[in-house]
Order: C-alpha cells, then sequence, then structure tokens
C-alpha cells in the first residue's frame, strides 16, 4: 500500500477517519512497514502523567525498514546523492545496498567498541554521507543517539554528552564551510576533557588536518570499518524503545533531550514525508537542513529512507561560491521537492533573480519552507521565481517534539494562503486555547496552539527527567499538548503560526531560550546581570537584543567587552546564538519583586521610544528613559 494520498477529498475523508478511528487508521498505516513481531494495542496514552504508547508490545528495527526492505527493489537505486561544500570537487552518492553494506560494517564496529543496546552516542558531524551511515548504524545496534549540530561550542558539547551520559562521540577532524575550515576534534578533545562517561571518540577524516590522536580513546573511522562484515543482524527493538535523544531549548534552564522512540516515529515521519511533499517513485528530494536538527532527522535520514526516495546531502551552504549555490544544486540533480527555511529564502532574495534565472529549474515540483513564519514578502518571492508560480509552497508547521509534520499543505492537493501552514495532516488535532484553558471556536481569533489527542511521532520524555516533560508540555492546559506557539484559523479552517508565546526566540529558523543566552552572557566577568528579547530581523526572522550591566564605567571600554559578551556565548553555545546587538545599560526594568518587565525591553528592541503600558509595578521607572535613549 502507498501511504500516499492523491487528492484533496481524499485527504478529508482521511482526516475524518483518523480523528474517528485513529487506531484502526494508524493501524492500518502501520501494517505496510516490516515488524519483527506485531504490536498489542495501537495506543495507549494518558496527557496527564504524560504516558504515550504506540504499537505496544510490537517488536521492529528501523534500519530494516529502511534498508534490507528495501532491497529487493532497490538495490542499485541511489539513496543519497552528496554535493560537496566546493562546487569544483567531486560529489559521491551511495546506493541503498550500499548504504546496507557500510551500516552494516560501522554496526561492528560499534560491536567491537562494546556498543550494546540502550548505550547513548553523541554524534557531532558535518554532512556528509559517513554520518548518515553513523546513524543509522547505532539504530541498528540499539544505541540511542543524540546528535549536537556541529555548530554548537564544546561547552554545549560536553553539557548534552553529560546529561546523556553518553560512552561515545562519533565526530570528524573537522568540516568545510564556505571558504572557512572549522576544526571539530579539538572541539570535543576541550568537550569532553571533564566528561567521564565517555570510553571512545571515532573520527572520521573530512579535511585532512591530522589531528593528535588520543591513544586508548581515539579511532579512525576507517580504520574501525575497514574489513568489517557486510552483515549485521539488525537489534529487536521494542516498539517504545529509544531511538534518539535531540536536545532542544526551552523557557527555562538549560537544553531538555528530547525523546523519541522506536515505532511511532518510523511510521510518522514517513506517512508525512510522502504525503506533504508529494514524492513519487523516481523523485530527487532535497531537504537543506543539517542533520544537527529535527529536520535533519526527520526529512534527510528517517523519512525519505523509509520512503525509499533518492534524496541530496548538501555539505555547503547557500552563498558559496555565490547567492546561486542552491539553484545551481537543483539544477544539477533535477530536484523534484525542494525544502528549506525561509532565513535562507529571505538571504537570497537580498541577492536579486539575474542569478535564479541562470540555472534551470524546470524540474521542481514542489518547494517547502519550516522553522519560522516565512514573511508574505519571502512566500511571494519563492512562488514566483523559484517555483516560476507553478509549483506549490508548503508551508510546513512543526518542532523537535512533535517529530514530523503537523501543519501544512499536501503537495499540490490542498489550497495555498501565504503565511498560513494550512490545514493538520491526518491523525493531527490542533486546538487553540485561551488564556483560561476554553477551545476557541471563532475564526481569526489569536490563541495558544495545543494538540488534543497523540500522534504517533510525538515525544515522550524528556530524557532524565520525566517531570520536566509534564510541566513544560502537559500541565499549561490540562489534557492538552501545549506547542508555546500562538496561532489564528482563518475561516477555512487554515492555521496561521503567529509565533512563541514563552520565552524562546527562533533566530534563523534556530531555537533559543532567553535564559540559555543570558546564562551564556552572564559567564563574563564583566557582567553583573542582563536580560535578553528577540526583535525583528529581516534575515533572520528575529534578532537576539541583549541589555547588560557591566561593573565597568569607563565607556570606551565598551566596545572590547561587548566583543568579549560575544566570545562568552561563542563558547557557551556557539557563534549561531551571539547577539545581534548588546546594549550596555545602568540597570534593567524590575518590578519591586525582582522580575525583570521583558515587555518593555522587547518593545524597546523593535523600536519603541514610549507607550510601554502600565509601569506602575516598576522599582525605578527612570530606568526606562535611560534605557530607550541609548537603545540601538
Ligand atoms: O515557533 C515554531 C517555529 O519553530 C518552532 C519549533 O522549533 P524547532 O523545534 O527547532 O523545530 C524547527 C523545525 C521543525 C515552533 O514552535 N516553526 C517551525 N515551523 C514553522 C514555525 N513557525 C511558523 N511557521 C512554520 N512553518
Amino acid at each position: 500500500m502507498s501511504l500516499r494520498i492523491q487528492s484533496f477529498e481524499e485527504y478529508q475523508a482521511n482526516y475524518k477517519n483518523s480523528v474517528e478511528n485513529p487506531e484502526q487508521f494508524w493501524g492500518e498505516i502501520a501494517e505496510t512497514f516490516f515488524w519483527q513481531k506485531k504490536w498489542d494495542n495501537v495506543l495507549d496514552w494518558n496527557f496527564n502523567e504524560p504516558s504515550i504508547e504506540w504499537f505496544k508490545g510490537g517488536q521492529l528495527n528501523i534500519t530494516e525498514n529502511l534498508l534490507d526492505r528495501h532491497l529487493p527493489e532497490r538495490a542499485n537505486q541511489v539513496a543519497f546523492y552528496w554535493e560537496p561544500n566546493d562546487i569544483h570537487a567531486e560529489g559521491k552518492s551511495i546506493t541503498y545496498q550500499e548504504l546496507h553494506n557500510e551500516v552494516c560494517k560501522f554496526s561492528n564496529g560499534l560491536k567491537e567498541l562494546g556498543i550494546e543496546k540502550g548505550d547513548r552516542v553523541c554524534i557531532y558531524m558535518p554532512m556528509v554521507l559517513e554520518s548518515v551511515v553513523a546513524i543509522l548504524a547505532c539504530a541498528r545496534v540499539g544505541a540511542v543517539h543524540s546528535i549536537i549540530f556541529a555548530g554548537f561550542s564544546a561547552h554545549a558539547l560536553a553539557d548534552r554528552v553529560d546529561d546523556a551520559k553518553a560512552k561515545l562521540v562519533i565526530t570528524a577532524d573537522g568540516l568545510n564551510r564556505g571558504t572557512k575550515k572549522v576544526d571539530l576534534k579539538s572541539m570535543v578533545d576541550e568537550g569532553i576533557k571533564n566528561c567521564p562517561s565517555i570510553e571512545n571518540v571515532i573520527i572520521l577524516n573530512c579535511i585532512d588536518s591530522q589531528p593528535t590522536m588520543q591513544e586508548g580513546r581515539d579511532i579512525d573511522y576507517y580504520q574501525l570499518i575497514n574489513g568489517q562484515s557486510t552483515m549485521f543482524q539488525a537489534e529487536k527493538m521494542e516498539a517504545e524503545d529509544m531511538l534518539f535523544i535531540l536536545y532542544t531549548s526551552g523557557s527555562t534552564g538549560k537544553p531538555k533531550g528530547v525523546v523519541h522512540t522506536c515505532g511511532g516515529y518510523m511510521v510518522y515521519t514517513s506517512y508525512s514525508f510522502e504525503n506533504v511533499f508529494q514524492y513519487n517513485e523516481g523523485d530527487v528530494f532535497w531537504c537543506t537542513a543539517d542533520i544537527g536538527w529535527i529536520t535533519g532527522h526527520s526529512y534527510i535520514v528517517y523519512g525519505p529512507l523509509l520512503s525509499g526516495a533518492t534524496s541530496v546531502i548538501f555539505e555547503g551552504i547557500p552563498t558559496f561560491p555565490d547567492a546561486g549555490r542552491f539553484w545551481q544544486v537543483c539544477e544539477k540533480y533535477k530536484v523534484n521537492q525542494f525544502y528549506t527555511a525561509p532565513t535562507a529564502i529571505r538571504a537570497l532574495m537580498s541577492h536579486g533573480t539575474d542569478i535564479v534565472n541562470e540555472y534551470d529549474l524546470s524540474s521542481l515540483k514542489v518547494i517547502g519552507s519550516v522553522g519560522e513564519p516565512i514573511n508574505e514578502e519571502a512566500w511571494n518571492w519563492y512562488y514566483e521565481n523559484i517555483g516560476k508560480s507553478k509549483c506549490p509552497v508548503v508551508d510546513t508547521w512543526w518542532q523537535t517534539e512533535t517529530g514530523g509534520i503537523m501543519l501544512s499543505g499536501l503537495g499540490d492537493l490542498s489550497p495555498m494562503n501565504p503565511t498560513h501552514a494550512g490545514y493538520p495532516l491526518p491523525g493531527i488535532q490542533p486546538v487553540l486555547l485561551d488564556s483560561k484553558g476554553n477551545e476557541i471556536t471563532e475564526n481569526e481569533k489569536e490563541g495558544y496552539l495545543c494538540m488534543k489527542f497523540p500522534w504517533p511521532s510525538i515525544l515522550r520524555t524528556t530524557y532524565g527527567d520525566h517531570e520536566r516533560c509534564k510541566n513544560t508540555y502537559f500541565s499549561n492546559y490540562d489534557g492538552y499538548y501545549f506547542t508555546g506557539d500562538g496561532a489564528k484559523r482563518n475561516k477555512n479552517g487554515m492555521y496561521r503560526i503567529i509565533g512563541r508565546v514563552d520565552d524562546v526566540i527562533n533566530v534563523s529558523g534556530h531555537r533559543f531560550g532567553t535564559a540559555e543566552i543570558e546564562c551564556a552572557i552572564n559567564t563574563n566577568k564583566f557582567v553583573i546581570e542582563s536580560a535578553v528579547v528577540g526583535y525583528p530581523h529581516d534575515i533572520k526572522g528575529q534578532g537576539i537584543y541583549a541589555y547588560v550591566v557591566i561593573d565597568i564605567e569607563n565607556e570606551e571600554d565598551y566596545a572590547i567587552i561587548q566583543s568579549s559578551i560575544i566570545d562568552s556565548v561563542s563558547n557557551e553555545i556557539g557563534r549561531i546564538a551571539k547577539p545581534d546587538k548588546i546594549q550596555i545599560v545602568t540597570g534593567l526594568p524590575k518590578t519591586r519583586s525582582g522580575k525583570i518587565m521583558r515587555r518593555i525591553l522587547r518593545k524597546i528592541a523593535e523600536g519603541e521610544k514610549a507607550n510601554f503600558g502600565d509601569t506602575s509595578t516598576l522599582l525605578d521607572p527612570n530606568v526606562v528613559d535611560s534605557i530607550v535613549e541609548n537603545s540601538i
């Protein structure tokens, strides 16, 4: 059975059925996969605990579904084309059979290192085929992977390694990024020196930097796998065994490890991939995300492979060697479905259309957007200049926690409306709640976006801290999963995402908690305290604005201090989280009980000079005038 819906009417019928008979609906879809043992129950759930179990009693290995299952028909079909950063370097490709063999060899290597089912393995790697092999080998042996975006700092890496108590890190000597080479190995050395759980580090040679290898700990990637057998009996996993942990930021505290499990994640990523992108046999799909984010997990690795697709993996960046690179890659591989982020679209838009028109984009059938709201101007530019006004734009709304796309059009089947993510996928039951937790039934009224029923790839817990999962997602509104986003619904039932309603900022589609950035800033020796807010940014969607109180009075030193603060954030989190603006202030607007009134700071960051509403509870209202006067 193909998982693909073929008309809007069919979508409507499926949607209705998925709400009325969810167990039957998902049971039938799950039947299309290979299970070593069939499940006893399709779904057991309780959002209060929360406890969510899909396909309980079922046993499977996801890699048998995305490799072995396809071999009779697809052994020689390309699974991935790999396009290197350097436009003149030779690309590579890997077929399903070759990928199977490499994954088995790596799995044997992992076993040799003593990696067992349930062990945690951190992957800190570039966008190369070997990264996919490493990910899938973890899944094949039953180890839990935790991929850490290679733009995170040594410190951020250490936090995640420590939280997961990982035994192994898989990394590379470095990575290529435009004209730069980034050293990963020394970052790992630095990061894990205080992580006692780590027993080994596997290093892939990507930039020929000949790093120093630590005897007894470090192993070369190919030395480990060369000569290994190309067969490996996949570990038997329970449907609800952990598949991976992926750390993501929230309003409070350190990033938390979102946990996804084997069975439900498999069913939903494949189902959503085929339907949203209307992927057809023989098509070439390209998702430009990094494998370090959930988009890369679900729509570079798992979804496309589960569906037997051919995809592109790109090592580089959209503007190297010039702003035509994405379009050059689309032309080269005759990409049919292209999936990227609004921030990339806006950045490329600023280079004009001449460079786009140098390339033949006629292979494109569906173009997608993910990660942040897409503004109307960017939507129109994308639709007209990339999709040539014939390709539907699928504006896909989802989250690390949802595992797969939740709200979106389905290729060219669904009506489109710029800036509206659109309709829920079958099985997804969104609601908008008011601040009292009542469901909003009127159209065009903003509310808190929640889900009232589980779907197969919903997060199960946050690693090592179930209470945190409950408090973050299931306690704001009893009986609902709370997304943290505000949204509206139009008269046709399409959803429009307004943005986060919590202290999370979305910078170029990357999620950061304001508290997390403040903590990083506060590690700076000159800083007494700080407050961070988001503000509208033309390219990044949101920029980071930091208000900082320091213990130096001499204004001549401010520039040095600002750059030292940027270094602190780069060290603690990574350069991706560095503030765009740092304003040195004499004090922060606090209430008498000591709470920072971020509402005011947000308005100032947006350029507001007056009208801050009720400021009577402020300890010192004069602080506001001084901040406004010196705002950037
Ligand atoms: O605010 C929403 C925004 O990104 C958040 C999730 O971030 P993350 O877990 O990093 O996952 C990003 C990729 C799936 C959401 O809470 N977001 C994501 N997609 C959209 C979006 N906002 C508006 N429109 C979207 N299409």
